[in-house]
C-alpha cells in the first residue's frame, strides 16, 4: 500500500474503500469485512456529501473529495488544491458505468499491454497522480481486483493516452447549476 501525507502531518492509504449506497446494513458489513480482510484500511463514510470551499477558511480541509474519473479528469481542479496542500480524493472513480466504461477501448488497450483489467488501469491513473482513490463493491472479487493495483507502473506514454479521454465535465451534475446548489445545501440540512 502507498500512502498519501496530510498537511497536519497524518499519513492515509491511497485506496480506500467506499460505502455510499450501502444501505442494507448487512450488505454493507459484509462488504466493509470483506474489504478489511483484503487488505483496506481507509473506509470512507460520510453524513452527506458536499462541495467544500476551502479557500477562504481558517482551518482549511487536509482532503477534498471529488469527482475524479477518465471522463472528468479535473487537473485545474487538482492543480488549485495542490497550491493549498489539501489533498484530491476521488469518488466515483469508475463514473457509475456511464459511458460504458468498463468497456472503454482506449483503457482496455493499455490494459492488455499490463495483464490488468479496465478498472485496475482506472485506479492505477488516478494513483499515479498521487490522488486518493475510493471504490465500493459488495462483490469480493472485485474488492481484490480494485485493491490489486501496486504492483505495475503505467508509462508516461500510457498515461497521456488516457488523458485523451476527458470530456472536461462531470458525469452528474454541473457543480455550478443554482439547482445543484440547491440540492447540495438541502443535503447539508437533512
Ligand atoms: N457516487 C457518489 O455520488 C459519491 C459521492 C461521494 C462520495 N462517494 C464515495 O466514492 C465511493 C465510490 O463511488 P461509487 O461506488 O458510488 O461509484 P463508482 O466508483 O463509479 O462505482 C460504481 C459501481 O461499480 C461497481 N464496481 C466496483 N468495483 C468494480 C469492478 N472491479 N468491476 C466492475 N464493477 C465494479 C460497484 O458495484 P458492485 O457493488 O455491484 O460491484 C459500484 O457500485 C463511494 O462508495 C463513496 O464512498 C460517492
Amino acid at each position: 500500500m502507498e500512502f498519501v501525507k496530510l498537511s497536519d502531518g497524518n499519513k492515509i492509504p491511497i485506496a480506500g474503500f467506499g460505502t455510499y449506497q450501502l444501505t442494507d446494513r448487512e450488505i454493507c458489513k459484509k462488504a466493509v469485512l470483506d474489504a478489511l480482510k483484503v487488505g483496506y484500511r481507509l473506509i470512507d463514510t460520510a453524513e452527506s456529501y458536499a462541495v467544500d470551499l476551502y479557500m477562504n477558511q481558517e482551518d482549511k480541509p487536509v482532503i477534498n473529495q471529488i469527482e475524479f474519473n477518465s471522463f472528468n479528469q479535473n487537473f485545474e481542479e487538482e492543480k488549485i488544491m495542490r497550491e493549498y496542500n489539501v489533498k484530491p480524493e476521488a469518488w466515483v472513480p469508475f463514473a457509475e458505468g456511464k459511458n460504458d466504461i468498463f468497456n472503454n477501448e482506449v483503457l482496455s488497450e493499455i490494459g492488455k499491454k499490463y495483464n490488468k483489467s479496465v478498472v485496475q488501469v482506472i485506479l492505477r491513473w488516478l494513483v499515479q497522480r498521487g490522488i486518493i482513490v475510493l471504490t465500493k463493491s459488495t462483490n469480493v472479487d472485485r474488492i481484490k481486483e480494485n485493491f490489486d493495483i501496486f504492483n505495475f507502473e503505467l508509462s508516461k506514454e500510457d498515461m497521456e493516452k488516457i488523458k485523451t479521454l476527458d470530456t472536461g465535465s462531470s458525469q452528474f451534475f454541473n457543480h455550478y447549476a443554482p439547482e445543484t446548489v440547491k440540492m447540495l445545501n438541502n443535503l447539508h440540512r437533512n
